[in-house]
């Protein structure tokens, strides 16, 4: 397991979760605004175009963990995937997601459950896909038990993703060796998004890391 550990911060609470979305969920409800897309748009189409770039195929089982509003879902069922599930802990969170699915028409493919992923979440069928965006990141800045927890997504993501089944995670708080150090017991690393690169004080680095891991036979 990664040595690294951030600050506890409020964002890893579910607390802070279920007060951004009772918002974003008001703010749709009287603008039509459909909230934040978590990293900007460019990171929701990366993960969209490499889908389609590996002819990920239109009936592939794919599960969004911490779906938030939903919007990665939205734009691939507007893509034409058929099976798509987004799992997220707070109410207002997925019926924001839903709400947003009702408005672009795409309700029909997706399904939408409000579940805790690293405690409450049973499913009889294993994804052929899992999607992250934001969600292992807020799971790592948990107050109590950072640790133990990241464990849990492990084991978790583990018990619903197929054998040789995909991973996909963009993170804004991991580098490409901390997932890995995080990941690569179960999984193994089959590709890195492209992300746009930041320079400070003569450094070079990436504000994201996006990866996508295949899980291992065994595993
Ligand atoms: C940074 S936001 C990202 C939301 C969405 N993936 C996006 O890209 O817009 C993190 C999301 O993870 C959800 N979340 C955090 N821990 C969770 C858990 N244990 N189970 C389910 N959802 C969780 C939060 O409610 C929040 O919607």
């Amino acid at each position: 397991m990664s040595e690294a550990e951030f600050t506890p911060s409020k964002l890893g609470t579910k607390a802070h979760w279920d007060a951004v979305y009772r918002r974003e969920l008001r703010t749709f409800q009287d603008y039509g605004d459909e909230g934040e897309i978590w990293f900007g748009e460019g990171s929701m189409t990366r993960m969209i175009r490499w889908l389609h770039a590996r002819k990920v195929p239109l009936g592939a089982s794919v599960l969004d963990i911490g779906t938030g509003n939903g919007m990665l879902l939205v734009e691939l069922a507007k893509l034409g995937y058929k099976s798509l599930t987004g799992i997220d802990y707070c109410t207002d969170a997925i019926e924001l997601a839903r709400s947003i699915c009702e408005k672009e028409g795409v309700s029909q493919g997706v399904h939408l459950q409000v579940t805790d992923f690293l405690d409450t979440f049973y499913t009889s069928e294993q994804f052929d896909v899992c999607l992250d965006k934001g969600t292992f990141d807020a799971v790592s800045l948990d107050p109590s038990r950072a640790a133990e927890k990241r464990k849990q997504y492990v084991q978790s993501l583990c018990q619903v993703l197929k054998p040789h089944g995909l991973f996909m995670i963009t993170s804004c708080n991991w580098t490409r060796e901390e997932l890995l150090e995080q990941f690569e017991d179960e999984f193994e690393i089959t590709d890195e998004l492209p992300t746009p690169s930041i320079s400070y004080g003569g450094q070079a680095g990436h504000s994201v890391t996006a990866l996508v891991f295949r899980k291992r036979t065994g595993s």
